[in-house]
Formats: C-alpha cells, structure tokens, sequence
C-alpha cells in the first residue's frame, strides 16, 4: 500500500494532522497501537487556548465544543489560603476554553475520512533517509505502507523518536520529584473558573469538564501509589489545600477516574530526521500546571500540516525545511512557562527557607503587579502561533 504521509498516533496531536492534511486533498494513514475506545479512555487535559479552539474549527470539528464547552475569562491562583482572581479577558483581551481532551478526540475521530489502522502491533519505521516505509502488524498480518513522509505523533514513550539514532538528538529533560493525583467525579465544580492553589501540603488544582461533572489534582509524592487513595482521603486532602470558603463549598462524590501523573520537562532537538518530523509528546513534555501539553501538540501540527501541505501540493520544501527551527521556538516558551508555573505553585521536599520566601514572593509581585499578571496570562491563554493567521 501507498499513501503520502503516514500519522504514527492516533491522539489529538495525531488525529488532527490527519484531519487538516486530508482538508488540503493530502493522503494520510494513521496507525495506533491501542484500541480507540482506550484512546478515550484517558482522562488528560481540559484547557484549550484560543489557538487549539481555532484550530478545531478549520478541521470542521467544532461544533460541540462551542455546544458544550465553557467560555472562561478568568483564573484564580491561591498561595496558603490568599485567593486572586486574574481576569484574562481584561488583562489580554483572550479567554481559554474549558472542554476535555476525551472529548476534542472524539470529535476529530468523528469528522475523519481517510484511514486509520488501530491496534496497529509493531509499527516500525525504515529508510527515513531515503524512501521511507512503515511496516505494521494487525491481526497477525504483516502489512507495509509506502509514503514520502512520516509524522510522529506517538507520545513520549512512541516508537518514531526511538527509530533515531540517539547520536542524533540532544534531548533535555527535568524531572520532578512529585506527581499530580487526579480524580473525575459527577458533581459540580466548586467554583466558576479554575483553582490554581499552593499550599504547604502541596499543589491543587481544582478544574472542571462541564457544569456537573469536575476534575481536582493534588501533587503527590513521585513513589505515591494510586491503591492508598480511597475516595475519602483525596477529598480530605484536597480540602487541607484550599482555602476555607472553597473546602466548605466543596462537592464530593464516587471518583469515576483516579490516576497519578508523573511530571516532567523534556525537548528533543531537532524535530525533523530525514522524512521524519515530531509532534506533541513525541518531541516534548511538559509539566502539566501550565495547561500547555494539548495546546503545544496542536500548535505543532498546525504548523507540520502547512509545512507538508506545502511540500505535498506545492513541491516547496522550505516549510519543512523550517519546521524544526520554528515550532523549537514556540515550544520552549511553553517549556519556559510550564516549568515556572511548576514552580511558583509546587512544593519541593529540597526547597530551603530561602527559597520558601522567594516563592511567596514571586506569588505577591504576581499579584501586586498589573505587568506580571499580564505576562501570566499572555501565557496561559497561549502565545501567537507566529505563520498562521
Ligand atoms: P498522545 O495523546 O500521547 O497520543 C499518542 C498516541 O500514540 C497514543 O494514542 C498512543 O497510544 C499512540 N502510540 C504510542 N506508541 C505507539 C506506537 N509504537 N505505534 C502506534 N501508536 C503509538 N496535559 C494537560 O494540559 N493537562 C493534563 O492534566 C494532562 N494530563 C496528562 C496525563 C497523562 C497521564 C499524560 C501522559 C499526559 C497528560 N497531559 C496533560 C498532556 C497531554 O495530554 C498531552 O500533551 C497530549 O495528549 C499530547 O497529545 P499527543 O497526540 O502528542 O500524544
Ligand atoms: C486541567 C489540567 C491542567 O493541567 C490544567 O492546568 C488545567 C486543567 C484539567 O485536567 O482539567
């Protein structure tokens, strides 16, 4: 079989490579490992920047999430129990979009036409230097798919980033030494807008996917086993975090999800190897505080979409020939961003005295400072994909 570019990864990175490539008349197979019914299954992010929110809708799959998700203008952060509320509308002009990553897959799963392989076993790439190939194996059949090029949009932990040599890539990395505890419930959320809180306990967060059903983070040590949680003493911990009016309003229920994420800052440099080009996880990771994992995955392929558009119909390499470069530049301000929000909200268990007042003190200039304010939510509401309108 032929096609022009075959998608490694069906998740939102993906699925909306496939989706804009095949807008544009581009031929374009997708191969996952997993099921799509465990595609949906994961419960990850549930903020969109205006960007990703722009983006859904040139893929035509927009329609629910204006039906169903929740415009919101602001933000509250809290630092031991003293609660702010930044408006990003009046700060920046830009609000962010509340609507699950589950759900943003799902409707890209639903507007797809061109092919997509799942349970794909043993995907493996060949000949990234010369006229590549992916062989795959599905039902026990060995299947090879021939193409001129190859996006890679299989997560951290993907097979396309591994098919370099590792001479080739520099990669940098942070790891943190705690985890996010999550859990999904079928109440209200205890508030409008989000609830970033530090605590000394530790991180919370306190978000939502709708008006009944929320989704709350508390950061756990890296070794923290999901089994020691029960129901009843996540939400007593959550509300040892929050500030006294939030915890005494707060609406608690049967978990429906419970998970532990790890944390972790990662780039891989560069992003193109031949015919091969990264997006989304498969050429970084960030911490998830800043929300920006799902909105860098789609900012990349915005960009690679246009890049092999280019390259596809046009016969002009310059976009991919740049690809590498520009969405680098992109990718460590979020990188920056992330990691800073990290650590402005997290306790670390080597932070000294010191460090403890500066924290505190990066939260009052936050707070006392219209300019830093600013610069928070130039960030959170996601910075200009610079090349797209
Ligand atoms: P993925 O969503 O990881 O999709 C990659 C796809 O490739 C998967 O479907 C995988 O099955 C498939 N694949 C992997 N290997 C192969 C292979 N060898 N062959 C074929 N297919 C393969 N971000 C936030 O902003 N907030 C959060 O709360 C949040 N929580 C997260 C929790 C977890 C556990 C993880 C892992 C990530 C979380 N993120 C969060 C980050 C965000 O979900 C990711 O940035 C986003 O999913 C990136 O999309 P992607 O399509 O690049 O990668
Ligand atoms: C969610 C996750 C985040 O990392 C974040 O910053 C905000 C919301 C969420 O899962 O709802």
């Amino acid at each position: 079989m032929r096609t022009q570019v075959v998608i490694v990864g069906a998740g939102p990175a993906g699925l909306m490579l496939g989706r804009l490539l095949e807008l544009a008349g581009v031929d374009a197979t997708i191969l996952e490992r997993k099921s799509a019914d465990y595609v949906l299954s994961r419960i990850r992010a549930g903020v969109l920047e205006q960007g990703s929110v722009d983006l859904l809708e040139r893929a035509g799959a927009a329609g629910r999430m204006h039906a169903e998700g929740l415009v919101h203008h602001g933000v509250h952060l809290s630092f031991d129990g003293d609660s702010h509320r930044l408006d990003l509308t009046q700060l920046v002009g830009r609000s962010v979009m509340v609507y699950g990553q589950t759900e943003v897959t799902r409707d890209l799963m639903a507007v797809r036409n061109g092919t997509t392989i799942y349970e794909a076993d043993d995907v493996t790439l060949h000949d990234l230097d010369g006229k590549p190939f992916v062989t795959y194996r599905k039902d026990g059949v060995d299947h090879r798919i021939d193409c001129d090029f190859i996006a890679g949009c299989d997560g951290y932990h993907g097979v396309s980033r591994a098919s370099v040599p590792a001479s080739a890539v520099t990669t940098y990395e942070r790891v943190y030494p705690f985890g996010w505890l999550g859990i999904l419930v079928d109440k209200p959320p205890v508030a409008e807008e989000l609830i970033y809180a530090h605590h000394q306990r530790g991180f919370a967060l306190c978000s939502q996917r709708s008006l009944t059903r929320s989704r709350y983070y508390v950061q756990v040590p890296l070794d923290e086993k999901v089994e020691n949680w029960s129901d009843d003493r996540f939400w007593d911990e959550l509300r040892s975090r929050l500030a006294p009016e939030t915890a005494d309003a707060l609406k608690t229920g049967a978990s429906i999800e419970k998970s532990i994420a790890p944390l972790r800052s990662f780039v891989a440099e560069p992003l193109r190897f031949g015919q091969l080009f990264l997006a989304g996880d498969a050429a970084h990771i960030v911490p998830p505080t800043g929300a920006k994992g799902l909105n860098l995955a789609m900012s990349d392929v915005a960009i690679l979409a246009d890049a092999l558009i280019e390259a596809a119909v046009e016969k002009s390499d310059a976009g991919i020939d740049q690809y590498s470069s520009h969405v680098l530049q992109r990718i460590w301000k979020a990188e920056r961003f992330s990691w800073w929000m990290t650590s402005l909200l997290h306790t670390f268990p080597e932070s000294d005295a010191f460090s403890r007042r500066i924290q505190r003190a990066d939260f009052d200039y936050l707070v006392s400072s219209q300019a830093a304010q600013q610069s928070l939510a130039e960030n959170y509401t996601g910075l200009p994909i610079a090349g797209l309108p």
